[in-house]
């Protein structure tokens, strides 16, 4: 699975903690940045991973900014892309069965970073149900 990952400076520490975890676990992964701790704009960000993930080069997307919400407003922007803000494995799984979310985002002031963790692994190992209800709504959601 080839993951993009991107992160304001509200993101940026738990950007690279995620990477550590996912390079140990022998995931392949880009980093679009952001490369210091400097105050940037998280749409630049959010623009690049969900093009990457929406064009196919990459399977997933992980934003981190400090709420998250900008992050997924902004990659919710992008035909393809299902973003989904999670603060909970529960969801993280719920959103990989449910909705097929092909990017997470995470708010670094919002959890802590082994959570953080917790749900990446958890939002990564979870398959898509293919149930005929859940493929129905997400064809809907191309509409919206
Ligand atoms: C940056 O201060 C903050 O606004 C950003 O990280 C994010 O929370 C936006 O949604």
């Amino acid at each position: 699975m080839r993951i993009a990952i991107g992160a304001d400076h509200g993101g940026f520490d738990y950007k690279n903690k995620i990477l550590a975890h996912l390079k140990d676990k022998g995931y392949e992964i880009k980093d679009f940045g952001t490369y210091s701790s400097d105050s940037c704009d998280y749409p630049v960000f959010a623009k690049a991973v969900a093009e990457a993930v929406a064009g196919g080069e990459f399977d997933r997307g992980i934003l981190i900014c400090g709420t998250g919400i900008g992050m997924s407003i902004a990659a919710n922007k992008v035909k393809g892309i299902r973003a989904a803000l999670c603060s909970d494995t529960f969801s993280a799984h719920a959103t990989r069965e449910h909705n097929d979310s092909n990017v997470l985002c995470l708010g670094a002031r919002v959890i802590g970073d082994q959570l953080a963790l917790d749900i990446v692994d958890m939002w990564l190992k979870t398959d898509f149900s293919a149930g005929e209800r859940h493929i129905r709504r997400i064809k809907m959601l191309e509409d919206v």
